[in-house]
């Protein structure tokens, strides 16, 4: 047997169910803001993500999946994909195109890191990126986006938290000052704890214009009832952001608890070789996020894709099932059909195992009549309906 790779994994029926309707829901919300989607490649050349997540960065520094190619190009694997948006936005011109401004994505991405729980070396993450406008508000819009379709996955009780780093020192110092001891705020060991707790806050870093912006986010986020605590010890892993970062984590997920991270990168576009445009965006980890999941959205997931099991009972029957099946899907009832002609016990049998909640038998003498049996598979009850009326029947979900 071949395993799969490790930190990589398959998804598998029903659970694809609950990624599916993440992401239909997720393309759903965001078109309603005025988003477009991207898609990147996965594979983009490794100077990319150099220049842009950081070469101190721990992504750049150890988790990357880079190569040299036969040809001699040294690619990575994206391991984030703010990078090859902004790549794309510089190569295509798109601040000239009246499409480029607001992006999203959802896609494969890959960091070399000691898989458990909730972290994998493959894992999805779905994103967006606001590219151009700068003011305070379109922070403030993405995080009612987001929450917005956090909502609509039935999540109740998250709090982003909310920083903003320091932009006042010129680059060189930002990259020192970013290289080592504030990558020490990040870290979970205790004994450490009181180092931090005397490291200097962030906000009081700040110099004026970065300190407006951070008051003027807060206004519309009151307005808009958005859930945030300043939280003056958040830093992110990439070197790009600039202002405003924020985070937003799930209990019961272990160590691993970030769904989701974001923050404004002003100077990205423009290291890349691009104009002078700004940017925000964020990334959520799907895995985590299906995974954190409530079970009232989990089970609406799997059950709304639930087809019917259409059995035909004897050979003789099969023809007319196929024709059956046909009818009921193109009216949009999902049918899963069981062609064999076993009888109703193996047919009923493997219907249940795959999670059907009904099942239509078809068999020679109903057939004759213009008849069908529905049948609840959890309760065993069952009615013989008129072939007429069985859309309504499986429509109404009982027999
Ligand atoms: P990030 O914080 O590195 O940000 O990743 C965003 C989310 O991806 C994390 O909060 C987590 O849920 C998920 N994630 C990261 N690594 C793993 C892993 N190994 N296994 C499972 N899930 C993982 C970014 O990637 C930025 N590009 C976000 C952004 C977009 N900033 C501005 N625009």
């Amino acid at each position: 047997m071949i395993a799969s790779v490790k930190g990589t994994r398959d998804l598998l029926p029903p659970e694809t169910r609950v990624f599916s309707l993440v992401e239909s829901i997720a393309r759903e919300t965001f078109a309603l803001y005025g988003f477009d989607e991207i898609r990147t490649p996965h594979l983009e050349l490794t100077e990319l993500f150099v220049r842009s997540v950081g070469a101190s960065s721990d992504i750049v520094h150890k988790e990357m999946y880079s190569f040299t190619t036969k040809g001699g190009q040294d690619v990575t694997l994206r391991p984030e994909n703010t990078a090859g948006v902004a790549r794309a936005y510089v190569e295509h011109r798109m601040a000239q195109s009246g499409f480029a401004r607001k992006l999203y994505y959802l896609g494969a991405q890959f960091r070399y890191e000691r898989p458990q729980e909730g972290r994998y070396r493959e894992f999805r993450q779905i994103g967006a990126e606001a590219i151009g406008p700068a003011d305070p508000a379109t922070d403030a819009e993405l995080l009612v986006m987001l929450f917005d379709f956090l909502t609509r996955l039935g999540f109740e009780g998250l709090t982003v938290a909310l920083n903003t780093v320091v932009e006042k020192l010129g680059e060189d110092d930002r990259r020192r000052l970013t290289q080592n001891p504030l990558r020490v705020l990040d870290t979970k060991d205790p004994a450490l704890a009181g180092l931090i707790a005397g490291a200097p806050r962030m906000l009081e870093l700040l110099d004026e214009e970065s300190l407006r912006h951070h008051e003027e986010l807060l206004g519309p986020l009151d307005a808009a009832g958005i859930p945030y605590r300043i939280e003056p010890r958040l830093v992110r892993g990439l070197d790009y952001y600039t202002r405003t970062v924020f985070e937003v984590t799930a209990s019961g997920l272990g160590a691993q608890d970030a769904i989701l991270g974001g923050g404004r990168y002003d100077r990205l576009v423009s290291d890349l070789g691009g104009p002078k445009v700004p940017g925000i965006g964020f990334a959520i980890g799907e895995d985590r996020l299906v995974a954190a999941a409530p079970e009232a959205f989990r089970r609406a997931a799997v059950e709304a894709t639930d087809a019917v099991a259409l059995i035909a009972l004897e050979s003789a029957d099969r023809a007319d099932a196929l024709a059956l099946a046909s009818e009921l899907r193109r009216a949009g009832v999902a049918v899963d059909l069981d062609p064999s002609g076993r009888g109703p016990g193996p047919g009923l049998k493997s219907a249940e195992k795959r999670g059907a909640r009904l099942a239509v038998l078809l068999g020679g003498r109903e057939r004759e009549n213009g008849m069908v049996v529905v049948k609840e598979l959890a309760t065993r009850s069952q009615r013989t309906v008129p072939r007429a009326e069985l859309l309504d029947a499986l429509k109404r979900g009982q027999p």
